[in-house]
């Protein structure tokens, strides 16, 4: 490791102690502390995850000044920014955060959370990239969540952070979230290796149901691992699923409800469709058939189309027909 990799983990370990104590024993994290309360995390969980606040205040800079940080070193860690006149101020400001640690355990990035909605700033601020944050190759809680995916032999990738924490504290530990994009060939690469089962929960919303069915159709040709899926319902993230249900209810749900991909999609294509009429039927059916077709077990076929056929009414053979057209023109 060289020494300027070590130099950044530092600081990064400074500022996440500094944040820390400032949202759970000064004044100025008052608010934020109050606002994760309202959320549902514990300080038992605070403390665990090592959450933080950064005030408006410029604290971050003084800090590392007094304890002498090169300038140069400053620059390139990406907790600050540079204004028009060259001056560094922290990146984060108003922010509470989420420490992204490394496998090791180690901070390597941070992202921010806005205390209140403000249409000019995103709700969410990542750190940039450094010499020690890549981001396709980071996975956040993945450190924390290692044994347990091993133990229960399943990874759960979540949308968000909070859905992870949300998880977390429904006893569900074994759950990791990417950093606000599709999963990587490197974040991949990393679950493959530690289990071969993985479960998607994403928002219940129309976006993040969208999202499942583009993470599905993108991992499948990707990976050896089992894919399936934890549907939330009524448009809830999981997160806001756990305030509104309770712990326990997510638990079962995120044990015991994995769906396949394909009984996904079936529900999926219903979306914005009204089956009583025969046209959204026609329609559905087609939808249903095309991604039939990229099934390669043949009585996993067979089992469909004869729910299918039994659902609609409609002839197995005809059903098998169009699908044999479907899979010859997807060769
Ligand atoms: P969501 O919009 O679903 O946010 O984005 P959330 O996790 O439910 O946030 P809360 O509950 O309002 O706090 C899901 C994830 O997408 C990324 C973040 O990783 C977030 O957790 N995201 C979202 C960003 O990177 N930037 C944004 O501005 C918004
Ligand atoms: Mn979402
Ligand atoms: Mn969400
Ligand atoms: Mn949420
Ligand atoms: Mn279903």
């Amino acid at each position: 490791e060289s020494s300027e990799t070590t130099q950044l983990k530092q600081l990064y370990a400074d500022a996440t102690e500094l944040f820390h104590h400032i949202l759970i024993n000064t004044a100025m994290g008052e608010e934020a502390l109050q606002y994760l309360h309202k959320r549902g995390l514990s300080d038992d969980m605070i403390t665990e995850f090592k959450l933080g606040f950064a005030p408006q205040k410029e604290l971050l800079l003084p800090f590392f000044q007094e304890k002498k940080v090169k300038q140069e070193l400053l620059r390139k860690s990406g907790l600050f920014s540079e204004t028009a006149t060259g001056d560094l101020r922290g990146r984060f400001r108003g922010r509470v955060l989420f420490p992204i640690r490394d496998m090791q355990g180690k901070t390597v990035a941070f992202s921010g959370r806005l205390l209140a909605q403000n249409q000019k700033q995103p709700k969410y601020l990542n750190s940039p990239e450094t010499a020690i944050f890549n981001k396709r190759k980071v996975l956040f809680n993945f450190d924390k969540a290692k044994t347990e995916i091993r133990q229960k032999q399943f990874v759960i990738l979540f949308e968000g952070f909070m859905d992870v924490l949300a998880a977390y504290r429904a006893g569900i530990k074994n759950g990791v979230a990417s950093m606000g994009t599709s999963l990587t060939n490197e974040q991949i690469y990393l679950l493959e290796r530690t289990t071969s089962k993985m479960y998607l929960c994403y928002d219940g919303d129309s976006p993040g149901q969208t999202a499942t069915a583009r993470a599905l159709s993108l991992l499948e040709p990707l990976t050896k691992m089992t894919l399936g899926v934890i549907r939330m319902p009524e448009a809830l993230d999981p997160d806001e699923y756990v305030r509104k249900y309770g712990e326990a209810a997510f638990k079962e749900l995120a044990q015991n409800t994995h769906e396949t991909g394909l009984a996904f999609y079936l529900h999926y294509y219903e979306q914005g469709r009204n089956l009583a009429n025969e046209d959204d039927q026609l329609a559905y059916i087609a939808d249903v058939l095309k991604q039939l077709a990229g099934v390669t077990s043949p009585i996993e076929r067979d089992l469909y189309l004869n729910q299918l056929a039994k659902r609609f009414g409609v002839d197995k053979d005809s059903l098998a027909a169009q699908l044999n057209d479907f899979m010859r023109k997807s060769g």
